[in-house]
């Protein structure tokens, strides 16, 4: 092999590398609220002002893993994604308190409960947020 070869080689496995490192964990389907708790509607939903401090509270404690704009990191699934936004907001306040913390999601059930919803607020915000 000649040596430009073994180059292009390892640049081509350079860039795989960093392209998967780049990837969103991917999100685990069969992690399904319960039907009861996903009944519940947000109260706060004909507040959309509330989202504000929905925001700030992301960027504390959600951002590390999730992003930023909510696009997933290596370590949590993206939550712009379809199958996520499919679920409803009780669904998604159910999974932001209980977490799934053998699979890393920690609990935030020590949070107040409006604060909770106001993450729920947040996760719906990112959809409209750009991808950088
Ligand atoms: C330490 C890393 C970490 C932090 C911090 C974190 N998450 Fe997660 N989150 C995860 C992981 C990992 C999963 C995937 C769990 C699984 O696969 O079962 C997840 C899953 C979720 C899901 C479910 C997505 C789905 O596929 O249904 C929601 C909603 C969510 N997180 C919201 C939040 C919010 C809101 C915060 C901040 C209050 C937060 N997360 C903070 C790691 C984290």
């Amino acid at each position: 092999m000649s040596r430009r070869m073994i180059i292009a080689a390892v640049a081509v496995m350079l860039f795989a590398l960093i392209a998967h490192a780049q990837q969103a964990r991917d999100r685990d389907p069969r992690w399904i609220a319960p039907a009861d708790a996903a009944e519940k509607s947000n109260p706060l939903a004909s507040r959309p002002e509330a989202v504000a401090g929905g925001s700030k509270i992301y960027r504390q404690r959600c951002a590390t893993c999730h992003g930023e704009n909510g696009r997933g990191t290596a370590k949590a699934p993206d939550l712009t994604a379809p199958g996520v936004q499919a679920q409803s907001d009780g669904a998604l306040f159910w999974k932001i308190s209980s977490g799934n913390t053998h699979a890393g999601m920690p609990t935030f059930s020590f949070l107040p409960e409006p604060q909770r919803w106001q993450l729920v607020l947040q996760v719906r915000a990112l959809r409209v947020q750009p991808v950088r």
